[in-house]
């Protein structure tokens, strides 16, 4: 399944076809095609070179390990996550190495780096979808997180799903139409509100 974007203006294919789907095909992702998601975080920018990001990862392979993670997360997501073949946590360091002072911009970067592995995985024929419904005093406790990390969010990955194959609610939900503010909503020029033109 493919659910590009409809676009005002051209952008690369792998920007329009990249979505955030609940249903996830039965289907395991090799460890190597994780790794290269993970290389594509790896090489995101981030301010003073400080790379805030972690990922915690489990795939159903682990069963103990993924029911862990599946656990952090709200019920809301569990419902459809669960059929994800990997999940992962995404957490930033919020300190910056170099000085102890607080990085305004780890969750930002953090940010960047899970885009840059959306977009690798939607080279790869995968889909990630990120979600902010996420249990941070579960997460802290479940895997020891030190001062100064924080989880932020998590992301499901896989194949989409045939709708045909898909529990009704999920097939309905990744049907309906992707959706976006027009860019006179956010590019500006003169002043705030006021668009480029
Ligand atoms: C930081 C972040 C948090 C999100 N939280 C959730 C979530 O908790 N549950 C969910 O189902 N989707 C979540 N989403 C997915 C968004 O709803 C989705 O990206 C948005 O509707 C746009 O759809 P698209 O990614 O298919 O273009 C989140 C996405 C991001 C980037």
């Amino acid at each position: 399944m493919s659910k590009p974007a409809i676009l005002d203006h051209p952008v690369h294919a792998l920007i329009a076809e990249r979505w955030s789907p609940v249903g996830f095909a039965n289907r395991s992702v090799p460890p190597a095609e994780l790794r290269s998601l993970l290389e594509a975080a790896r090489w995101a920018p981030s301010a003073y070179n400080e790379q805030p990001w972690a990922y915690i990862v489990a795939t159903r392979e682990e069963p103990e390990a993924f029911a862990q993670l599946l656990g952090c997360l709200v019920p809301g997501n569990q419902t459809w996550a669960r059929r994800a073949p990997v999940l992962m946590i995404g957490l930033a360091r919020t300190r910056l190495a170099r000085n102890d002072k607080p990085n305004r911009h780890a969750l930002h970067d953090l940010g960047q780096a899970s885009a840059l592995l959306s977009v690798e995985a939607t080279a790869r024929g995968l889909q990630v979808h990120q979600m902010g419904g996420i249990l941070p005093g579960a997460i802290a406790s479940a895997y020891d997180l030190p001062q100064g990390v924080e989880a932020v969010t998590a992301l499901a990955v896989g194949y989409p799903g045939d709708p045909d194959t898909l529990p009704d609610a999920l097939a309905a939900r990744d049907a309906s139409p992707r959706d976006r503010a027009p860019q006179r909503a956010f590019v500006f020029g003169a002043a705030w509100g006021k668009s480029w033109e």
